[in-house]
């Protein structure tokens, strides 16, 4: 017998700044049916997991919350171990980076890559909010496309025209955190310099099983045929993560420590079971000895950090590197990007409460190879497929058997099926392979012509019609045997994928699937239990509501506590308006306040200006026969009847503006981040038109 393996499997840490969604459970589910495979194989396997807490995204969020990022993220966490929960994924230790652990290591693997004399100092040129008082990330700048001029496009990239530029290259940029305009300042930033490490990556990355072989391809086509750029790994304050020890007002670049992070995690989980972390994630020159595996799991969009910078970390700081980065494609639903409008960005929470767990951890094993291709969640494919998958076939087979053999137990001994449960033994072996590799796809078909078989055989054996006859009562016994033994044997084959159906077969059978080896032998003279229900099938409706859910809800930067407390009307408001448009701090006189001219002024005719996406032609009346004519940017938010008759407050005094659809002579106040969200200021009653506002 082959000795155990010994294993340490990871799944990207998720960021603490949101909920966890069905394209994280894509991954996550792929990396929990590898373990649980693992373990069911007699492997020693660990799972070691973590939340991704620092960097600015994070700062903002909890800002946005109006708790301390500590708060902030231990709530993330949380709530992220709660749908994991509810997604039977099964770690054996869930850390966080923003940990005493992960702040020891960083240190450590920093000393190292210093005495390598990888770091170097250098300046760096980055928009600078002056209102917020930060650096803005790339993704907190927009503004005109410097090719194409489209506007509100991200710093870094152009999602109209394709082209790739840096913020400082926007026309009109503008902070996404205050709406105020950046300026350029300057700040000292540390980098590894990758290119020294070239030759390493270069042999690491192009031999051995340690990457697909399109990502290796990918990587030599891509990076490796040039020059490595210098990795820029810190971030001056204010930032949220850990200052670098020999470089005060300095920070560890998110990335950096984040998949320090991993090892961090197992740290925890060796001073929670006594274990050696030198035995799991050993010092490179001791890694044959400790004879462990180091298996990661990813999606493509984070391939260069672990796959470049990640393995350049642990060959500079002499530690043991992955034995595998397993690299899987993203989710689209319907076939397209998820969308938060479309309501295809499903929160984890939300899928819960509407589908089955199993079903979506059975449909994304179907849909998940060994390659990097997308995968996309099909509703009616969905329904279909576990429908006649586990309820139609697997279930169905336990479902048509138990009964009869509830009060004499299964035959004692097995009785001739024609092969099948040896057949089913032979499919094993592939059925393990598959799993091995990642091919969960090949896997889930394998066991689906075990499960067909199976059915064949008790449609050939109808046992409900023979069990009227009383002379038969053998022939029942012996078809209810071999039906509910190919039952169990597919049970332990699925077990990685639906550890409920597995405990469920257990049950049933009066013995716990704890092994693969169970699907080798067939049980006899055993107690049968009373048949539970297993898995209902699941409705379109179900799928629908779920979309139409996360319509209404959206996901992303909503504060955590959004649901427990405030914002209901009773309670205190939120803090998001003002973080968006935060306090003017320049202070003005009343004189400066009284030269601007607020009038109340009655609509008195409102309509749309075809040319002008955004705007409407209003005419409005100050109270006697003096009258203006403004355009309005409120047409995602108002209809033109809706308006005609109402009151609103004009500025009577600006200077008037001559548009190409014709002359504007004030401006309509309103509030609200724009589009849809514009609400016109109203009056309580008794107001006239022609009032001053003071
Ligand atoms: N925090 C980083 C990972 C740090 S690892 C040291 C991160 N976090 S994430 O929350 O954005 O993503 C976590 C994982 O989920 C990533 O591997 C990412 O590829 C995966 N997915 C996120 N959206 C996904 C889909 N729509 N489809 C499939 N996987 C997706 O990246
Ligand atoms: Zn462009």
């Amino acid at each position: 017998m082959t000795s155990p393996r010994k294993i340490l499997v990871t799944a990207a840490l998720p960021y603490a700044n949101g909920p966890i969604h069905i394209g994280h459970l894509v991954e996550y589910i792929q990396t929990d049916i590898w373990v649980r495979f693992q373990k069911l194989m007699g492997n020693r396997c660990i799972f070691i997991w973590a939340d991704d807490t620092h960097g600015t995204a994070i700062m903002i969020s909890a800002k946005k919350a109006g708790v301390s990022e500590e708060e902030f993220i231990a709530r993330m966490n949380e709530e992220h171990q709660r749908d994991f929960g509810t997604f039977q994924i099964a770690y054996d230790n869930y850390g966080s980076t923003n940990s005493s652990e992960n702040r020891e290591l960083c240190g450590r693997i920093w000393s190292a890559l210093r005495q390598a004399g990888l770091i170097v100092e250098k300046d760096v040129s980055q928009l600078y909010d002056t209102v917020a008082g930060t650096f803005l990330a790339d993704r907190f700048v927009k503004g005109n496309c410097p090719k194409c001029n489209a506007p509100d496009q991200y710093g870094d990239n152009c999602d109209k025209c394709g082209s790739t530029y840096t913020p400082a290259d926007l026309k009109n940029p503008y902070s996404t955190l205050t709406k105020t305009t950046p300026e350029i300042r300057s700040a000292k930033h540390l980098f590894v310099e990758l290119e020294k490490l070239h030759p390493f990556l270069e042999q690491w990355t192009q031999s051995g099983e340690h990457l697909q072989t399109e990502v290796a391809n990918y990587l030599k086509g891509h990076f490796l045929g040039e020059p490595l750029r210098d990795w820029d790994v810190s971030r001056p304050a204010p930032y949220f993560g850990f200052e670098i020890s020999d470089s005060p007002g300095n920070y560890w670049y998110v990335w950096f420590d984040a998949p320090i992070g991993y090892m961090a995690s197992l740290e925890q989980w060796c001073q929670k079971t006594g274990e050696k972390f030198n035995d799991w994630w050993p010092q490179r020159i001791d890694a044959e000895s400790a004879g462990v595996e180091i298996h990661h799991f990813i999606g493509k969009d984070i391939t260069y950090f672990h796959t470049l910078f990640w393995p350049g970390m642990l060959h500079a700081a002499k530690f043991k590197l992955p034995t595998r980065v397993h690299i899987h494609g993203f989710l689209t639903v319907g076939g397209e990007k998820m969308s938060k409008s479309k309501g295809t960005f499903v929160k984890a929470e939300t899928y819960a409460k509407h589908l089955d767990v199993s079903a979506l951890r059975y449909y994304f094993a179907s849909k998940l190879g060994p390659r990097l291709d997308d995968l996309d969640l099909n509703p009616g494919e969905f329904i279909d497929k576990v429908n006649s998958d586990l309820v139609g076939k697997v279930v169905n087979i336990a479902s048509r058997c138990t009964k009869f053999v509830q009060a004499s137990g299964l035959s004692a001994n097995y009785p001739e099926d024609g092969g099948l449960f040896t057949a089913g033994v032979a499919a094993g072996k592939e059925i393990a392979t598959a799993y091995e590799g990642c091919d969960y796809a090949r896997a889930m078909r394998l066991i689906m012509e075990l499960a067909a078989s199976a059915n064949v055989y008790i449609d050939g054996k109808e046992p409900w019609k023979i069990a009227k006859d009383p002379a038969r009562a053998q022939e029942v016994q012996d078809a209810c045997t071999v039906g509910l033994n190919l039952f169990r044997q597919i049970a332990v084959y699925l077990s990685p994928v639906l550890p409920k159906l597995a405990e469920q077969a257990g049950a049933l059978l009066n013995e716990p699937i704890a092994h693969w080896k169970q699907s080798q032998h067939p049980l006899v003279g055993t107690k049968v239990a009373p048949f539970s229900h297993m898995m209902k099938r699941l409705e379109l409706k179900d799928f629908e509501a779920m979309i139409e859910e996360s319509k209404e809800s959206g996901v992303g930067f909503q504060p955590a506590q959004a649901e427990g407390t405030g914002d209901r009307g009773q309670g205190t408001d939120s803090g998001d308006a003002l973080t968006a448009e935060p306090l003017v701090t320049d202070l003005i006189s009343i004189d400066d306040f009284t030269k601007v001219d607020l009038r109340v002024a009655r609509v008195i005719n409102a309509e749309e200006v075809p040319e002008a996406k955004k705007l409407l032609k209003l005419t409005l009346g100050l109270g006697g026969d003096v009258k203006r004519q403004v355009f309005a940017g409120i047409k995602a938010a108002y209809k033109p009847a809706d308006l005609v008759g109402r009151l609103v407050i004009v500025v009577a005094n600006l200077q008037p503006r001559q548009m190409k659809f014709g002359l504007s002579e004030g401006m309509v106040t309103a509030c609200g981040p724009g589009g849809e969200e514009v609400f016109l200021l109203s009056l309580d009653e008794g107001a006239k038109p022609g009032m001053r506002v003071h």
